[in-house]
């Protein structure tokens, strides 16, 4: 009986840690992008709609401070800087938006 409930409360745990593994991954960045779309106008390495994520991260030189800067676009949108197709704002939140902005200056 005793070993019964320590097996189920083996059972709890391990479901827990395998819980919180999933939803580790879920907040992976580009988990995030893909949940949030951005892969419908862009990719790591080459142009689609919206440039080259790898082409952004050079333009700003792979430099952090920028993260604020390209958080506020990535909110509120943007247009003019790649070309003439405007990037319209995008559904996340300003912690989201930081993480898509550190994400995609890190790409090399
Ligand atoms: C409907 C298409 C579309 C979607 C969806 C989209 N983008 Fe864009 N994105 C663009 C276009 C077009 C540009 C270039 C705009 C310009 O020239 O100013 C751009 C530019 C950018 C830039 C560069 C901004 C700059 O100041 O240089 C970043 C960073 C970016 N997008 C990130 C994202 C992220 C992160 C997402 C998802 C949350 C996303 N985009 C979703 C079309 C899109």
């Amino acid at each position: 009986m005793k070993s019964l409930l320590r097996r189920k409360m083996m059972m709890l745990v391990f479901a827990g840690v395998t819980l919180a593994q999933v939803s580790a991954m879920a907040i992976s960045p580009q988990a995030l992008a893909q949940e949030k779309g951005c892969f419908a106008c862009h990719a790591i390495d080459h142009k689609v709609v919206g440039p080259a994520w790898k082409d952004v991260a050079a333009k700003y030189h792979h430099n952090l401070k920028y993260v604020p800067y390209l958080a506020k676009m990535i909110k509120n949108g943007n247009s003019g800087i790649w070309g003439s197709v405007p990037m319209p704002p995008q559904n996340v939140t300003q912690a989201q938006a930081e993480e898509l902005a550190r994400f995609i200056l890190s790409l090399k």
